[in-house]
């Protein structure tokens, strides 16, 4: 019984059986050799919007032969002030395993600690680890290891997006450039924490130069709309667009984690020119988090 809580816990060897096992598992879908949730109920507990993370993972217990139960935080108990620690006793007892979509990265820990069964975060404020291994598949699936390769975040450097990815790059080996305005940029004791080649700069241009990929994220995070005026304003500058894309290498790979907002973090026509990667992405959510799922349970 395993929990996937964040990439800053996981090993790198653990990293690395989940993108082979993905690798399998996508080529075997529909016909599954094996079902390591046969049997099992498992509970989404989510107190934020969600289809992609939502989608792919009834999806996946389902293909693994469990059953999936979506929670609306907000419907149960725990919306009306119920501890996250007395809720995830009452669910230990009875579900085999939960991914958690939440605010707090605390909440996750603390419903994974005294739950007792496998507790998968789905994103927090703090990190959105499923996501960052899919990112990880994709790159590797179109352009081989990622050890060496430059990747460059660009636009709001202090999200949970960025954040996974700052974990990511020193267990795997890769440089990581954040370009982001001052207020945007994460904390350098975060960077610090996780060692590795991370460059931070307000500077997009020299950040994008020769890379071999450029990632972007929404400006507005979930549970941050009430700053969303001054994020639009203060991140203006930071869009990748046909200009930027220039810089980079010239088989870069543009990559969005989803949902898009044209205009803003990129706009139209770049990512129309880069659908194939961005949606190969979002469906890689499905078969990475199975390896996920099976590696929880076993
Ligand atoms: N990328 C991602 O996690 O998408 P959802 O918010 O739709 O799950
Ligand atoms: N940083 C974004 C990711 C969405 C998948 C958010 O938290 O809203």
């Amino acid at each position: 019984m395993k929990n996937l809580l964040s990439i800053e816990k996981l090993s790198r060897e653990d990293i690395g059986q989940f993108l082979a096992d993905a690798s399998v598992i996508k080529k075997e879908r529909g016909h599954p050799p094996t079902q390591p949730l046969a049997g099992q109920v498992w509970a989404l507990i989510f107190s934020k919007s969600s289809t992609r993370t939502r989608v792919s993972f009834e999806v996946g217990v389902r293909e693994f032969g469990g059953k999936v139960m979506f929670l609306n935080a907000g419907e149960i108990q725990l919306g009306r002030g119920e501890p996250i620690k007395d809720t995830a006793r009452v669910l230990g007892r009875m579900i085999h395993g939960a991914v958690i979509r939440t605010f707090a990265q605390s909440d996750v820990e603390e419903f994974a600690r005294y739950s007792g069964i496998p507790t998968i975060n789905a994103l927090t404020d703090q990190e959105h680890p499923c996501q960052i291994l899919s990112d990880i598949f994709t790159c590797q699936e179109k352009r081989g290891p990622i050890r060496g390769k430059v990747v460059a975040f660009l636009g709001d450097g202090a999200c949970n997006v960025a954040n996974s990815w700052i974990f990511a790059a020193a267990k795997l080996g890769f440089e990581l450039r954040i370009a982001s305005p001052a207020a945007f940029q994460p904390s350098a004791e975060l960077v610090r924490r996780a060692g590795g080649k991370i460059v931070v700069t307000a500077d997009i241009q020299s950040a994008a130069a020769g890379a071999d990929v450029l990632y972007t994220d929404v400006w507005v995070s979930m549970g941050k709309e009430a700053e969303a005026a001054g994020r639009l304003t203060a991140l203006a500058g930071y869009q990748i667009n046909r200009a930027l894309v220039k810089l980079a290498k010239p088989d870069a790979l543009v990559m969005h984690c989803l949902p898009a907002y044209r205009g803003k973090e990129i706009d139209e026509e770049t990512f129309e020119a880069n659908a194939q990667t961005i949606f190969d992405q979002a469906e890689n959510r499905l078969h990475v988090q199975k390896a996920v799922l099976k590696w929880a349970v076993a």
